[in-house]
């Protein structure tokens, strides 16, 4: 099996190339170095000579807010970069396996999400792959679209990184309590992804860590188990106010992990154990 992995230079790309190539996989990890995803033709011809059997597409235009100042060019990126790689996907007979995001969902209430609720995203990101989403699924049948959240790895800058970086010179944070979701960390994701495109459990998905927080517990946490003396206090979003809003509820309902014979992953507090002897380690 030939495997092309999207978005190797950011955090969860990285994490599934090492995965595959642990498990012996031949895999090849490309950013927009090799192709941009706004480049229909240089798309087409990379994967015609590569011709990979399945595609993890983790490449993604990720900056939030920057997004509500230029969302055609987050739109070309998410939304018209995934049909097109979609449709190489299509002609190739290739499988495709889309990230996507818990930010397609309004975000309220505090039910958990199920794969099939109700889509309406509270921003110009969440739209753009949303679009992805309704892409993938209109021309694909070997798909798998993997929502995710609160993403940290080794390779980027995540919440808990800025978190660790500001301990070095604080002695007390305030950090919102009003947002409740589950972090992700891709070295955990990846052995689920690496799974999925060994099989053809084609579908919709939720995958995070087990557990679900508010940023401000995942900073309290990340700090005791960092050994950290920060005092956190918990603050509504609104003391922090941003460009693009944020939803509330990020809860996603893994069930259908199980439904289809995935191993759901190890709780939240025991990957960031994990994620800082990672770091410590590098
Ligand atoms: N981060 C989160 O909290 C979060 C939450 C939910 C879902 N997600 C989704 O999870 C996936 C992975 O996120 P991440 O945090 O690992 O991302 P990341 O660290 O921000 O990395 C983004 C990757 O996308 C590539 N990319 C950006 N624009 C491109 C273009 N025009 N053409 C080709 N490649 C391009 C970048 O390559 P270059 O270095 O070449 O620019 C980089 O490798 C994304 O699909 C994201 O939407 C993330």
């Amino acid at each position: 099996m030939k495997v092309l992995v999207t978005g190797v230079t950011g955090q969860l790309g990285y994490d599934c190339v090492r995965e595959l190539e642990k498990r012996g996989i031949e895999v090849r990890g490309v950013s927009s170095r090799d192709f941009s995803l706004t480049d229909p033709v240089g798309m087409q011809n990379y994967m015609e000579a590569y011709r990979p059997d399945a595609v993890i597409h983790c490449a993604a235009y990720t900056a939030v807010d920057k997004a509500e100042d230029e969302p055609e060019i987050c739109e070309a990126i998410n939304a018209e970069g995934t049909r097109q790689l979609a449709m190489i996907c299509r002609d190739l007979d290739c499988k495709m396996l889309y990230i996507s995001t818990d930010y397609v969902f309004p975000g309220v209430g505090e039910a958990y999400y199920e794969p099939d609720d109700i889509k309406d995203p509270c921003n110009a990101y969440g739209r753009s792959k949303l679009h992805g989403e309704e892409a993938v699924l209109e021309l694909l049948e070997k798909y798998f679209i993997v929502r995710i959240s609160w993403v940290f790895g080794i390779n980027g800058k995540n919440f808990i990184r800025t978190m660790l970086k500001l301990a070095e010179t604080h002695k007390e944070l305030t950090v919102v309590n009003d947002q409740i979701g589950s972090p992700t960390y891709t070295r955990d994701l990846a052995v689920l992804l690496a799974d999925m495109v060994q099989s053809d459990k084609y579908g919709m998905y939720h995958a995070t860590n087990e557990g679900v927080c508010s940023w401000a517990e995942l900073a309290a946490e990340t700090f005791r188990q960092a050994g950290k003396d920060v005092k956190v206090t918990p603050v509504p979003s609104s003391a922090y106010p941003t460009k693009a809003v944020r939803p509330k509820n990020s809860r996603l309902s893994k069930d259908c992990l199980e439904k289809a014979g995935f191993k759901r992953l190890p709780k939240w507090q025991d990957a960031v154990k994990r994620y800082l002897k990672e770091i410590k380690e590098n």
